[in-house]
C-alpha cells in the first residue's frame, strides 16, 4: 500500500545539519544548465555524516562537489568532456586558462569567433572548446541537434567572464577538488565500488527534461531505484535529488526525509518559449 509521503520545506532556520555547514559557493568553472551552484550549499547542509568515502556518479558540472570539497572522494559521469576538463583542471591549470584567454581576446576582436570556436568543436570535440562555449554561449544551454549531434546553441548576449577572474576561479577549484578522482563511467559501474561507511549523492537527469537536456538521453530511472535498493543494503547512506516524485510514489514511500526546494524561474521553459515559471525539485534521503 502506497503511504503518504511528508514533505520538509527547505526555509531558512529549518537546517538541521548533520555535517559541518558549508557555506555557499557560487563560482562555476562552466556555466551549465541545471547546475545547482546557486542553491548547492542549501543540499550539501542535508547530507549526512559519514566516515567513508563520497560519491558522486552524476557530477555533472561539478556544482555539489565543489560545494562540499570532500576529503576522500569519487566524481564520475558518462560525458567525457567534463571529466575531462576537471582531470586536466586537477593536472595542469594553466593550459585551461591559456585556452581560455587566447579565445576570449580573439571574441573579444571579433563576434563572429564564437561560430568558429563552435564549429571547431563540432568537428574535433575538444572539451577546452566546451568549456569555453558554455560561458560565450546563450545562457549556458548547451544543446545538440539529435539529428548529427552537433552543439548548435546561439552566441551570449552577455559578456563573457575575463581571464583573470576565471583564472582565480580555476585556483579555487583546484583546492576544492584535489582530493577527488575523476572517472568516466556509466553510474552503475561507478555504484559497484560503494562500500559500508560510504556516502551517494546522486543528481540524476532530470524526468521532465530528458528530452531536449545534453546527456539525458537513454537513462532510465527505474534502473537506478534498483541501484539505491542495493546500497541500502551494502550499510552506506544515500540521497538523491529529483524533479518529480509523481511517477515513483511507493518508491519514495521508503525514504526517511523529502525535502522540497524551490529552485525558482525555470531557464528551460524559457528554451521552450513558454513562460518561465517556478520550478520545485526534491531532495531524499533514503533510511
Ligand atoms: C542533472 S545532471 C547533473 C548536474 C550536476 N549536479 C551539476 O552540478 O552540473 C545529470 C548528469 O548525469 C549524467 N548522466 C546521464 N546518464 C548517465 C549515466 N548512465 N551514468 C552516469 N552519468 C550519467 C549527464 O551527463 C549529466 O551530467
Amino acid at each position: 500500500m502506497t503511504k503518504e509521503i511528508s514533505f520538509k520545506s527547505l526555509k531558512a532556520g529549518q537546517i538541521e545539519s548533520l555535517i559541518d555547514p558549508v557555506a555557499p559557493f557560487r563560482q562555476q568553472i562552466f556555466k551549465w544548465v541545471g547546475n545547482k551552484q546557486s542553491y548547492a550549499h542549501e543540499i550539501v547542509n542535508r547530507f549526512c555524516r559519514y566516515k567513508g568515502t563520497y560519491f558522486e556518479p552524476f557530477v555533472g558540472s561539478g556544482s555539489i562537489i565543489s560545494t562540499l570539497a570532500p576529503k576522500k572522494a569519487m566524481a564520475s559521469d558518462t560525458n567525457m568532456h567534463l571529466i575531462t576538463i576537471f582531470r586536466r583542471l586537477l593536472r595542469n591549470k594553466e593550459e585551461i586558462v591559456k585556452h581560455y584567454s587566447e579565445n576570449y581576446y580573439l571574441l573579444q576582436a571579433d563576434h563572429d569567433h564564437y561560430f568558429a570556436v563552435r564549429e571547431r568543436f563540432n568537428s574535433y570535440g575538444d572539451p577546452f572548446d566546451l568549456l569555453f562555449l558554455s560561458r560565450a554561449c546563450y545562457g549556458g544551454i548547451i544543446r545538440f541537434r539529435k539529428s548529427d549531434g552537433h552543439m548548435t546553441t546561439p552566441p551570449g548576449t552577455q559578456s563573457t567572464m575575463k581571464p583573470d577572474t576565471f583564472s582565480a576561479i580555476c585556483d579555487e577549484w583546484r583546492i576544492r577538488l584535489s582530493n577527488t578522482h575523476f572517472d568516466v563511467a556509466d553510474y552503475k559501474d561507478s555504484l559497484y565500488e560503494v562500500k559500508s561507511g560510504d556516502f551517494v549523492y546522486c543528481d540524476p537527469p532530470y524526468i521532465a527534461s530528458q528530452d531536449i537536456l545534453y546527456g539525458s538521453h537513454g537513462f532510465k530511472f527505474d534502473d537506478l531505484m534498483v541501484q539505491i535498493e542495493q546500497i541500502r543494503w551494502k550499510g552506506a547512506e544515500i540521497m538523491l535529488s529529483i524533479d518529480s516524485l509523481d511517477k515513483h510514489t511507493e518508491f519514495f514511500s521508503h525514504a526517511r526525509d523529502i525535502w522540497k526546494i524551490d529552485i525558482g524561474k525555470e531557464r528551460l521553459n524559457r528554451l521552450r518559449s513558454r513562460k518561465a515559471s517556478h520550478r520545485m525539485e526534491y531532495l531524499v534521503r533514503f533510511k
